[in-house]
């Protein structure tokens, strides 16, 4: 009989720490329609980097793990308990887009994943690669990072169907103990209702691990995202949570737009502008705040006015595709659950499924590539990621693209999901 020698090595998470050893075992799962495509091509590179950064001292070690089609078509459920388990146990992992079931009583099983597993940072760092087409002028302005509530908001899943048995007796709860509350709801009779909870603990560790992010990213600016002029108690508590948990824990790392506000008799913009020069100046991180659909104006007119936007779930949600819209396309951009109290992380493309172009090797790999370059950040191995980076850049302005952005590049040269792999590879080292 062959002795198995082969002893399989786990990432671990210690004392606030990730532990990485030379060969860790990485739970993937592909996805649903071009996600086999685009996870191949993905494989493809990160091994290449891998490889001509550390020379076979380090190597992922890839262990494929069900969820979507493949796994209702296999078990029957769409997210088998043992795909939650190896998430837990191997610490990181990465997944292409998911079919989303459509039906009564089944979750998105991106938000399943998230909430399960806790990852209660949604992280999106939107920058432009030149040579992307975009629809603004500067997209080179464009260098922002969003931190999105992940597990909270109206996300939360606590919703009923208009003319159910619970929204009738939501209504009448809310009538027999809040009178006056209830005269605002404008139609008692079918109304669907959601529950929006924003929470202390909640608000508090997302912009904790924003403001860790950014003493370690070397970001001079952070922005509070948020609708409390209208929602006092959820989205206002937010933006007061947050300022207190920054100024109480971080006190002599950042300055507050709202400390500046209480000590001063001046205001506007102008001064609010020299207070964040001092600040950062003197080597503390500015901390200020914008609602949210001034967020969209300003985000849009001046890019450059921002580092790291903390946002709440529904706000993030909208604010991360609109803003890589205007670095050209979801196509391209990337992201990673991550729960930094236990180092729990997926990363992920956040594209979906896109079933019209599925097997016809037409997709763009970029958005789950740059996840994993994304993730081998996060492990600590920069090289391999910069790599990446360096290949990708390299392609994208020797105008190799896939379909869908080569369609609005003039003489590009139009190529296929794994033609783009090889190209990204070879320009790593050439
Ligand atoms: P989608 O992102 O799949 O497609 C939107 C458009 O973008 C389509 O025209 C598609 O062809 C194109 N597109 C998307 N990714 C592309 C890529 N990598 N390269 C080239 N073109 C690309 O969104 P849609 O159509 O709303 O959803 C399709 C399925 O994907 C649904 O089942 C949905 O639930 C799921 N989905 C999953 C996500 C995830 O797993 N993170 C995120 C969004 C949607």
């Amino acid at each position: 009989m062959i002795k198995n020698t082969f002893q399989e090595q786990i990432i671990t998470f210690f004392q606030g720490k990730l532990v990485v050893p030379d060969f860790p075992t990485i739970p993937f799962i592909p996805g649903d329609g071009i996600g086999n495509e685009v996870w191949n091509a993905t494989e493809q590179v990160v091994n290449f980097a891998v490889n001509a950064s550390y020379k076979g001292k380090k190597s992922i070690r890839w262990k494929k793990v069900l969820a979507g089609e493949k796994a209702f078509q296999e078990t029957g459920t769409w997210l088998p308990d043992e795909t939650l388990a190896d998430f837990r146990h191997y610490v990181i992992g990465i997944k292409g887009p998911l079919t989303t079931p459509v039906g009564g009583g089944i979750r998105s099983l991106n938000v399943a994943l998230r909430k399960d597993l806790d990852l209660y940072v949604c992280l999106r760092p939107v920058r432009w690669f030149k040579g992307i087409p975009a629809p603004v002028h500067h997209p080179e302005n464009v260098n922002i990072t969003i931190f999105r509530e992940n597990t909270e908001d109206v996300y939360s899943g606590v919703e009923f169907a208009a003319g159910s048995t619970e929204s009738r007796l939501l209504i009448e709860l809310l009538g027999q103990h809040f009178p006056k509350e209830i005269q605002k709801i404008r139609f008692t009779e079918d109304v669907g209702l959601a529950i929006k909870p924003i929470s202390k603990p909640g608000s508090e560790r997302l912009v904790q691990s924003a403001i860790e992010y950014a003493i370690q990213e070397n970001i001079k600016v952070i922005t509070l995202v948020h609708k409390g002029n209208i929602m006092k108690f959820t989205e206002g508590a937010f933006l007061q949570w947050g300022y207190d948990i920054a100024e109480q824990k971080y006190g002599s790392k950042v300055y507050t737009s709202r400390q500046w506000q209480k000590t001063q008799k001046s205001s506007g913009e102008e001064f609010a502008n020299k207070e964040k020069e001092k600040a950062i100046k003197s080597g503390k991180i500015w901390i200020n705040d914008i609602i949210t659909d001034a967020a969209f104006q300003q985000v849009l007119l001046y890019p450059q006015e921002f580092e790291l936007l903390v946002t709440t779930n529904l706000n993030g949600d909208y604010l991360s595709d609109a803003l890589a819209a205007q670095v050209g396309g979801i196509g391209i951009a990337p992201g990673a659950n991550i729960n930094y109290q236990t180092g729990i992380a997926i990363f992920e493309a956040t594209h979906g499924t896109a079933p019209s172009i599925a097997g016809k090797n037409m997709a763009n790999p970029s958005s789950l590539i740059l996840s994993a370059e994304m993730m081998l950040r996060y492990i600590g191995w920069e090289g391999a990621a910069n790599l990446i980076i360096h290949g990708l850049e390299r392609s994208i302005a020797e105008k190799k693209l896939t379909p869908d952005l080569s369609q609005f590049v003039e003489q590009s040269i139009r190529v296929g999901t794994s033609e783009f792999a090889d190209i990204v590879c070879k320009n790593m080292i050439d």
